[in-house]
């Protein structure tokens, strides 16, 4: 079993888990059940991932063959941007739940700190960035409009505990302020091209545990045909990431997931194949030195994939400018 965090909502959640993003629909519901029969019991769901209803029917199956129990689960789901609006926040997080057939999330994230014109689920589930066409609208919520209502997720049991992702800094120090139920986790894009350790500093100074996405950097943005991406060399196929690994009897992909558990932070890999699974929470238990620790880091290059203005032409989002 993964190891846990232990976060200032009072819960436990593993530092290990399972990213849903890009999982087909066809094949989700097994994944999630070989997933879970590999050992994972954090699973990282979106709306905007368009297959939560899939994956429940894994959950569904892995608990009907007593494989695991639903508290032994950690369920993370997210907020879509175009549900920020104050009364719009609990509709769809029963929507969620319901999609996943269970009653309550683990966690459940504002996916992006952006609100977006509502589109009402019978209109367009989900709902993607743009409200028609390429026109993309703004939404009027405030943050703290919705933040206010993801607290009162907790107050009616819908989520046990809520944070956020894709947040930095101005941002959180504001949240804070007036925060009834602060954040427990930040999740964050987070690999060797894009440390942003003043970040993580932040957060741990504040007890807010970061779980890192995209860990393996260009590879999962390759299929976008991001220039930046493909000009890149994978960094699994990195030579000094790979003799890292030789000298510990590892892979290089273990040694990106073990360079930022061993910081600190939650991992939430994909993959669909059932031996890289096993292979990526196999991931901590080796250890890398404090030295391969900072040749890792010292990969930084502030470089970051998973923006709108990377997936298509817009005049209207920046939201890390
Ligand atoms: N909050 C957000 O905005 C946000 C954004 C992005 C991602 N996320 C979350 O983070 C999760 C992980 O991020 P991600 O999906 O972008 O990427 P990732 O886990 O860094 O990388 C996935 C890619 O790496 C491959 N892979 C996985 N394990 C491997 C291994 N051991 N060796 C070689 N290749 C391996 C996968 O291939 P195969 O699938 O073909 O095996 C896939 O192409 C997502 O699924 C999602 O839950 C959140």
């Amino acid at each position: 079993m993964a190891p846990v965090i232990k976060l200032n909502s009072g819960y436990d959640m593993p530092q290990v888990g399972f990213g849903l993003w890009k999982v087909d629909n066809a094949v989700a519901a097994d994944v999630v059940y070989n997933a879970i029969k590999a050992g994972y019991r954090l699973f990282d769901g979106a709306c905007d991932y368009g297959n939560e209803v899939e994956c429940g029917k894994g959950v569904a199956r892995a608990i009907a063959e007593g494989i695991v129990k639903r508290e032994e689960l950690f369920i993370v789901s997210k907020l879509w941007n175009t549900f920020h609006d104050g009364d719009k926040v609990e509709p769809i997080v029963r929507k969620q739940l319901a999609d996943w057939g269970i009653d309550y999330f683990d966690l459940y994230l504002i996916h992006f700190p952006v609100a977006l014109e509502y589109v009402d689920p019978s209109v367009r589930y989900p709902p993607g960035w743009h409200y028609q066409g390429d026109e993309i609208r703004p939404g009027k919520a405030t943050i703290q409009e919705t933040w206010t209502a993801m607290e009162s997720l907790v107050d009616k049991g819908l989520s046990r505990s809520i944070g956020v992702s894709n947040f930095q800094a101005q941002l959180i120090y504001d949240l804070l302020r007036y925060a009834r139920i602060r954040p427990a986790t930040l999740q964050i894009e987070h690999h060797p091209y894009l440390v942003q350790q003043e970040l993580l500093n932040l957060a741990k100074r504040e007890g807010i545990a970061v779980t890192a996405y995209s860990s393996f950097g260009p590879a999962s943005f390759l299929e976008f045909n991001m220039k930046h991406a493909v000009a890149l060399t994978p960094l699994i196929e990195n030579d000094t990431i790979k003799a890292i690994a030789n000298k510990h009897g590892r892979t290089p992909s273990q040694v990106l997931l073990r360079w930022a558990t061993q910081r600190g932070l939650a991992i939430i890999p994909k993959t669909t194949r059932t031996e890289l699974m096993v292979s990526n929470l196999q991931s901590v238990d080796f250890d890398l030195t404090e030295e391969d620790i900072a040749t890792i880091t010292a990969f930084d290059r502030n470089l970051r994939f998973n923006q709108p203005s990377n997936y298509f032409p817009t005049d209207l989002l920046w939201i890390f400018g």
